[in-house]
């Protein structure tokens, strides 16, 4: 292990979202990474953070940077995902009109997450929550 964070991420809180993700590019920055490889973590870091903010009530990203990849488990309290199939399609998307006019809810976050790792695991139990972990091979 070289260093583990972690943070909590508010549902709802648009003011605050995209902080997590972007504490830990912050922190790859001071290691030799390339820069596509940064950009890969950033863009799945940042979906997986907004979608907690769109998404759920409540949850907590938990980084694990180790020498060769970086991998990282966002859980959250919420409604959960009921078709996992039909949320990673292009598109999909059951955002509110709320987080529609801040911009979000192309129903792109979840396809970009898995373009942009070299794992993807989702798991979720609707009414409880969701998990999702992410590595990235540096
Ligand atoms: N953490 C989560 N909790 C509950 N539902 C989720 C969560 N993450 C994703 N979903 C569900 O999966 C759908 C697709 O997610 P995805 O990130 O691809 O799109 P989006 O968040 O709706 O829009 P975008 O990410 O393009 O702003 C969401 O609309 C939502 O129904
Ligand atoms: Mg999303």
């Amino acid at each position: 292990m070289i260093m583990m964070m972690r943070y909590n991420i508010e549902g709802g809180d648009f003011s605050a979202a995209g902080r997590a993700s972007s504490e830990v590019k912050k922190t790859l920055k001071q290691f030799n990474i390339s820069s596509l490889v940064l950009r890969r973590i950033a863009v799945a870091l940042y979906e997986a953070e907004m979608n907690v903010v769109a998404h759920a009530w409540k949850g907590i990203m938990n980084v694990d940077i180790q020498p060769q990849r970086i991998s990282v488990v966002i859980e959250d309290e919420g409604p959960g995902i009921e078709d996992i199939g039909k949320a990673m399609e292009e598109g999909f998307s059951t955002a509110s009109d709320e987080v529609r006019q801040m911009g979000f809810g192309a129903g792109m976050g979840l396809p970009n997450i898995k373009r942009n790792s070299d794992e993807m695991i989702l798991s979720s139990t609707p009414n409880v929550g969701t998990r999702l972990e992410i590595t990235v091979n540096f």
